[in-house]
């Protein structure tokens, strides 16, 4: 009798970390999808004059060569005044320039 009471115990706090686990997985998605420092874009970000492959490649520079001299900082907090700076200094091209442009503005 009194080991089924520790192993239904057992089983409880099994339990309990389990959910704490997937409740932690859980919240670190939501931050994935929502305006963090990478946002992925999709289709519906689009627009006439911005092609999600622009976005796609803007998102790339952005992680690859915006975080060689400080932290990668969220898009939202990224001011486009700032950008043609940073983009000299990360030594991009125009073309480069331009698409992490867009990218980042996607969250203004
Ligand atoms: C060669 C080093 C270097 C690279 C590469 C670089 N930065 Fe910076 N960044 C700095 C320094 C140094 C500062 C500190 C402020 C200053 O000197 O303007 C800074 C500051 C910033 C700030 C804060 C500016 C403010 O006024 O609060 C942002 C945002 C930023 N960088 C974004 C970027 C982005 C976006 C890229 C990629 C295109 C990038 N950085 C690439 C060196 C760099």
């Amino acid at each position: 009798m009194r080991s089924n009471h520790f192993s239904g115990k057992f089983l409880l706090a099994t339990l309990a970390i389990i959910f704490l686990i997937m409740f932690m997985v859980g919240c670190s998605k939501t931050l994935n999808t929502s305006a963090d420092s990478l946002y992925v874009p999709t289709a519906s970000d689009a627009t006439a004059s911005v092609t999600l492959a622009d976005l796609q490649a803007g998102r790339n520079i952005y992680i690859n060569n915006c975080a060689k001299c400080h932290t990668l900082y969220p898009i939202i907090n990224v001011p486009s005044s700032v950008i043609p700076t940073m983009a000299s200094r990360a030594g991009l091209s125009a073309t480069e320039t331009s698409q992490v442009t867009k990218y980042i503005n996607l969250r203004k």
